[in-house]
């Protein structure tokens, strides 16, 4: 079967089992600050899985499109997708087990004609210690229908357990999840004795494929890490579109479904090379699934850039590029493969077809870009002979480590990779924290005056603390070489005092030659210290922090518990205080004023 038919085999069959089909949802996800990107089919409904009433009622089916990037390194077996479209159905608070489990056997062994013999099906074990119990029902309910006893399994919650945050402990305060029962189909191939001795449904060898999850949401989590009831029971059933279409075909590679024809085609003539030549399936792969999401994201307005969703899209394209330079293509064709998918997905999805200009120029212009950064970062590579500095490749011209890596392979050159992890983790810290830095604003250039003025920025925050109260904080800045801005959360115009005692206070702490100080730190032990943050900024894992004082702090010994003031930052900063006060001048606040409610404004300079 192709995508098509098996995608309208099982909105029909929904449909008249009385669900209505509801639209996919974007891949960027709607008035949703906590992903990136749409994952999976629940998601946009997660109000209502929680007990609000959805406006198409309590029965509902729809096609996902659906992003995982936590899957790019895994791309390139047979199974793996970055972008797929998700098959899903709801019940909410309407049936339960008793209707999802047979129909979905139905929909396989009848709709879909998969032989019953290939079917395996996996149910919760149950945890004591959270007081889940063991998900015999479905169990009992598989018997029933016909699945044979020994191809019914119970996994405990690492396996049959579903929620956004994955497993019952990790789950968040308020995340609603539940026990599922999923379904295999069975290839029959040579089990790979490197997976484990015995081969299972679980096992990764290539054999079983998960082509079908009924999550039954009927828990949430609760703030003492144990589980309360939903007010209502839910069904959340996923099944991966191009898997399901695989099993129809009996042929457990993914790529070789009917979405991945003409594209696959494409890419075989312009290398010269066959998809089952050994060598070169694994890139195919890659290039199949990465250029199919850089299509879906372009054409929902997505741009490659180096924050958030762009950064993953460029990534995306990058990875392609380095992989259709193996398969000896010299010149660009992402464009080319992209085309092919706008004209496989025009009926599904229309939206496609009509940005199909941008997605072809926004490929070229990338795929040019990095083929110059290649180009740049080779010659550097000769230039260095023996003695390849990977990290200034990378963060000097934007070479890719992993092609670093390979070339010294290639010519017995030896890497010192434990140095350059180290180096690495520290630069994409400090990156991803200036990232946050420039995305929250505030200074106009990296001139000496401006970072100037930025340090006294932290100490007049600070001051205002002190003088105004703790319930002080930034709400907006600006700084320029010429002076500072600050908008700060205060009702009250301030009095001649308390302006002069803030004066008096930056002026100490300049004269004070403090220290200002470094850190990368997790984001929590950020936050235990009482770092300030910007408000309603979205911050990385890893967060910059600096810190003004005391005054025998280092960068290698921050004492923050004496520090004078700790903020979340990416800088940059003078390297002490000294500074601010250099040629004699003089922390002055030249203007005072509301912006808004309960928001005030401050202009000073150093003078
Ligand atoms: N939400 C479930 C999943 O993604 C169905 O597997």
């Amino acid at each position: 079967m192709t995508i098509t038919d098996v995608r309208k085999r099982y909105l029909d069959f929904f449909a008249k089992r009385g669900h209505v089909i509801i639209p996919s949802a974007p891949i960027l996800p709607e008035n949703d600050p906590t992903t990136l990107f749409t994952s999976s089919g629940m998601q946009p409904l997660v109000p209502y899985l929680l007990g609000q009433p959805h406006p198409e009622g309590s029965r509902l089916a729809n096609s996902q499109m659906s992003f995982r990037a936590g899957d790019i390194e895994e791309v390139g077996d047979n199974r793996h997708t970055t972008f797929f479209e998700m098959l899903g159905n709801w019940s909410l608070g309407d049936y339960f087990k008793q209707e999802q489990l047979p129909w979905i056997y139905e929909f396989l062994t009848q709709e879909l004609k998969l032989p019953k013999n290939r079917i395996w099906v996996t149910c919760f074990a149950g945890d004591d210690s959270l007081g889940l119990p063991k998900d015999t029902d479905s169990a009992e309910i598989w018997k029933k229908i016909g699945v044979p006893e020994d191809r019914i399994l119970f996994y405990d919650a690492k396996k049959n357990w579903w929620s956004r945050s994955g497993t019952p402990d990790k789950m968040p305060t308020g995340e609603p999840g539940g026990p599922d029962s999923e379904v295999f189909f069975d290839f029959q191939t040579q089990h790979d004795t490197t997976f484990g001795e015995t081969c299972h449904p679980n096992c990764d060898c290539g054999r079983f494929l998960e082509i079908g999850n009924s999550v039954f949401m009927e828990y949430l989590k609760k703030s003492d890490g144990s589980f309360s009831k939903l007010p209502k029971r839910n069904v959340d059933f996923g099944g991966g579109l191009e898997r399901l279409t695989a099993a129809t075909r009996d042929n457990p590679d993914v790529f070789l479904i009917d979405a991945f024809d003409s594209a696959r085609k494409a890419i075989e003539q312009r290398s010269g090379k066959l998809y089952n030549e050994e060598k070169a399936t694994r890139s195919f792969r890659i290039i199949l699934d990465h250029s199919r999401a850089a299509t879906f994201m372009l054409a929902s307005g997505i741009r490659p850039s180096n924050t958030e969703q762009g950064y993953v899209l460029r990534r995306l394209i990058r990875r392609s590029i380095l992989e259709v330079d193996r398969l000896g293509i010299k010149s660009a064709i992402l464009a080319e493969v992209a085309k092919n998918y706008t004209e496989v997905y025009s009926n599904q999805y229309p939206f496609i077809l009509k940005t199909s200009d941008v997605i072809r120029l926004e490929l070229e212009k990338e795929e040019m870009q990095f083929r110059k950064t290649l180009a740049h970062g080779l010659r550097e590579l000769e230039k260095m002979g023996n003695n390849i500095d990977v990290f200034t490749l990378f963060t000097t011209y934007g070479f890719p480590v992993e092609l670093t890596k390979e070339i010294a392979m290639e010519r017995g050159i030896t890497l010192d990779i434990t140095a350059l992890t180290t180096k690495m983790e520290e630069h994409q810290a400090l990156s991803r924290a200036g990232a946050v830095q420039k995305f929250a604003g505030g200074l106009a250039d990296h001139s000496e005056q401006t970072v100037r003025y930025h340090t006294t920025h932290h100490i007049l925050l600070k001051a205002l603390q002190m003088v105004l109260g703790p319930e002080v904080h930034q709400r907006g800045s600006n700084i320029t070489s010429e002076r500072l801005r600050i908008d700060f959360s205060y009702g009250q115009k301030m009095t001649p005092e308390q302006k002069a005692d803030v004066e008096k206070i930056v002026n100490e702490k300049i004269a004070q030659e403090f220290p200002v100080t470094r850190t990368i730190m997790s984001k929590e032990e950020a936050e235990k210290l009482g770092a300030e943050h910007e408000f309603g900024a979205n911050y990385p894992d890893q967060v910059s922090v600096y810190a003004v004082g005391p005054k025998d702090s280092t960068e290698t010994n921050p004492k923050f518990s004496e520090a004078f003031s700790i903020e979340f930052c990416g800088g940059p900063h003078v390297s002490n205080t000294r500074e601010l006060g250099e040629g004699g001048k003089h922390f002055k606040i030249l203007k005072e004023e509301a912006t808004a409610a309960g928001i005030r404004r401050i202009k000073a300079v150093l003078e």
